[in-house]
């Protein structure tokens, strides 16, 4: 039987997604110069010790470094903490949910624009994601198309990353990518600035006002985090929200028995999450040599920690290679664990439910179009639909 994957035209590198197995679990690449973990308890073990597998990846990529203060997702214990405390103030539980309405209202005026066919990522699936974060740090919505090039040109290399030397072809990809992250960078400053000047009631202006042990943050601090928002918070969600439709949709009874039952919305979010998880890897450097996996690793070593395979892992899950619904209970791993989890998981899943919701409520008739087939994004390490032709009539 050809693999979903296959009908679909994922990258082919994600062997995981086409019911293979690596021949090891954690394994030298000797290409890329970096190891690749595929397994589920090793990914697991790896990411509940941050002491032995740090987060601060870009110290193996000194081009990349000036981006790294404040930047939540490259910190180690203590810094790591202590900055995670502060902005978890702005994801609290209330603040999320405070949101639904607004998610709400501006799904329905997305969907007001919709008529017979929709692209959902264009329509609905990009905008809704990015126009909420955007509200949510206090930076106009209306400049989405900006961000939507700056954050296209940071992930559109179809090649694998690699530590080793870099091809020419490599190198451009990797200067404009860095380009991209400037010209974001400058924008979000030119905004904090604004904010010492002019308080307002947003995120940014929050993060000018906080304190971390009597420290304020720097404005290159709340730049970079800002800029972790801005990314995190909407490529992840969009292909997230197609992902669960494509699925779906390739499952026309579990569809029917989603429609029909609105309290397995959240449960069809996890499994699409596990199924076709949008971040497929993580990073971490060792500090220490270590062994993983049965595998002696040396210090210094960067490794990849594909998720997206650790959840197709048989020794985790029984029949990986079905998507179902109804899998309980499923410890999908596509936001992470330990530390780093996903601090925009909630809101992430309140998106995709609030969205999954009201398209069905809207329309009763939707489905994938059998004739315009959909696009992924040409990364390796997402996974994730760019183009989702949908009927809905
Ligand atoms: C389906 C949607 C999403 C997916 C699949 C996803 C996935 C992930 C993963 C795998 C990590 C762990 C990284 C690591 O361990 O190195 C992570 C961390 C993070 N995510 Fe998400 N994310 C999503 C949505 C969001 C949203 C909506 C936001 C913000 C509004 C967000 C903000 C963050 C932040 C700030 C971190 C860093 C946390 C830390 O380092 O402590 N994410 N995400």
């Amino acid at each position: 039987m050809t693999a979903l994957a296959d009908t679909w035209g994922i990258n082919a590198a994600q062997f995981w997604l086409r019911g293979q197995r690596p021949d090891r679990e954690v394994d030298y690449d000797e290409a890329t110069g970096m190891w690749e973990v595929h397994g589920y308890p090793e990914i697991l073990r790896a990411l509940s010790d941050p002491a032995t597998f740090s987060s601060n990846t870009q110290r193996m990529v000194p081009e990349a470094s000036g981006f790294s203060e404040g930047n939540l997702t490259q910190l180690d214990p203590p810094d790591h903490q202590k900055l995670r405390k502060l902005v978890s103030h702005a994801f609290t539980p209330k603040v999320v949910a405070d949101l639904e309405p607004r998610i709400a209202e501006i799904t329905v005026e997305l969907m007001d624009q919709m008529e017979d066919r929709a692209e959902l990522v264009a329509d609905l699936a990009y905008p809704l994601p990015v126009i909420v974060i955007a509200e949510l740090l206090g930076v106009p919505a209306s400049d989405r198309d900006k961000f939507k090039r700056w954050v296209d040109g940071m992930f559109n290399s179809t090649n694998k990353i690699s530590i080793k030397e870099r091809s020419p072809e490599d190198e451009a990809y990797f200067a404009s990518a860095m380009e991209q992250v400037g010209e974001l960078a400058h924008y979000l400053t030119e905004h904090v600035r604004e904010r010492r000047a002019k308080p307002r009631e947003d995120l940014l202006t929050k993060l000018v006002e906080a304190e971390v042990d009597g420290v304020r943050l720097t404005d290159a601090e709340i730049t970079n985090f800002g800029m972790v928002l801005l990314v995190a918070g909407h490529i992840t969600t969009t292909m997230l929200l197609g992902n669960t439709l494509l699925c779906l949709g390739a499952h026309p009874d579990q569809f029917a028995a989603v429609r029909a039952d609105r309290s397995m919305v959240p449960a069809a979010i996890e499994e699409s999450l596990r199924f076709l998880s949008p971040f497929a890897a993580v990073s971490r450097v060792t500090n220490e040599e270590t062994e993983l996996g049965g595998v002696r690793i040396p210090a210094d070593q960067m490794l990849l920690l594909w998720i997206a395979a650790a959840n197709r892992d048989p020794r985790q899950f029984a029949d990986p290679n079905v998507f179902d619904v109804t899998r309980d209970p499923n410890p999908q791993l596509g936001f992470g664990r330990g530390i780093h989890f996903c601090l925009g998981a909630p809101l992430a899943r309140l998106e995709g439910k609030v969205a999954l919701n009201l398209l069905l409520d809207r329309f009763p008739q939707l489905r994938t179009d059998p004739d315009d087939a959909p696009e992924f994004l040409p990364s390796p390490n997402m996974t994730g639909v760019r183009r989702l032709p949908l009927l809905l009539r």
